[in-house]
């Protein structure tokens, strides 16, 4: 791979995103964007909306007003599989692991939409060499793994489709410092072969060392962005709001 190069393109752009929950707003005007190759860090406390703003992204909510663009096509309309299909893939607790299968059906399921099974077996290969862990749990059910260990699994499941970004929605939460450390290298390694990040976390310390650019959300709304020094100075990331 080429190594970490973050484009001038935007890989994706929210534009005025408001999304509520029946009558109560959750995301009130959300204007962001995402270059090709970076980490981009959304920080904010609990309820803040990250996970809206995810699934918001993903097509599992529609907004009431705003528009969504992924490559410069208007996907805002469009439905949850077709974004996945466009590329775009999450690592979220609960979501898309399979806990009675074994570990390994679970990763050749996260490449259900590749078309060639030769290149996924080489890949299911790289990914063991990355995930030394899950190489050694492949025929456990994904059910009986440990907390990190789930996570690595999904993170897998994830770059197993080949996707053009990977949302992320506190890949951190819950676990043990030596999981947390490892998950964030993961990350930092993903970016480097060129992945584009998208990376939802209360933990700003962790995310910030693996990410280039930013947004502080709280309470529904976009309070600050900037870059990585800037955040770390920002009174929003050192205090957040709980
Ligand atoms: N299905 C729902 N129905 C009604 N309100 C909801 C629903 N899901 C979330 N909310 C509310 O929307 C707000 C944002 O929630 P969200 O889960 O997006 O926050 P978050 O930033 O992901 O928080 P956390 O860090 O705790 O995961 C919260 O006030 C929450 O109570
Ligand atoms: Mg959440």
């Amino acid at each position: 791979m080429s190594g970490h190069v973050i484009s001038e393109e935007h890989i994706l752009e929210l534009e005025n995103i408001d999304t509520r929950y029946g009558r109560i707003p959750c995301l009130m005007n959300i204007s962001l964007h995402v270059r090709q190759g970076e980490v981009l860090a959304i920080l904010g406390a609990n309820g803040a909306g990250k996970t809206t703003l995810l699934k918001t992204i993903l097509g599992m909510i529609k907004p009431d007003k705003g528009i969504i663009r992924f490559e410069n096509n208007d996907i805002t309309s469009l439905g949850s599989h077709k974004r996945v299909e466009a590329g775009m893939a999450i690592v979220a607790a609960g979501v898309g692991s399979f806990p009675k299968m074994t570990v390994e059906t679970n990763l050749r399921m996260g490449a259900y939409y590749a078309k060639n099974q030769k290149e996924v077996q080489q890949r299911l290969e790289l990914i063991y060499e990355s995930f030394p862990i899950l190489k050694e749990r492949l025929w456990q059910k994904a059910g009986t793994l440990s907390g990190g260990e789930r996570t690595m699994l999904s993170i897998a499941r994830a770059v197993l489709a080949k996707p053009k970004i990977i949302l992320m929605d506190e890949p951190s939460l819950g676990l043990a410092p030596i999981m947390v450390e490892e998950t964030f290298e993961v990350i930092k390694h993903l970016k480097e072969e060129g992945m584009t990040i998208f990376l939802a976390e209360q933990n700003a310390d962790k995310a910030l060392e693996v990410s280039d650019y930013g947004y502080v959300i709280q309470k529904g709304q976009i309070v600050m962005e900037g870059n990585v020094e800037e955040l770390r100075q920002s009174e929003y990331v050192e205090n957040p709001v709980m």
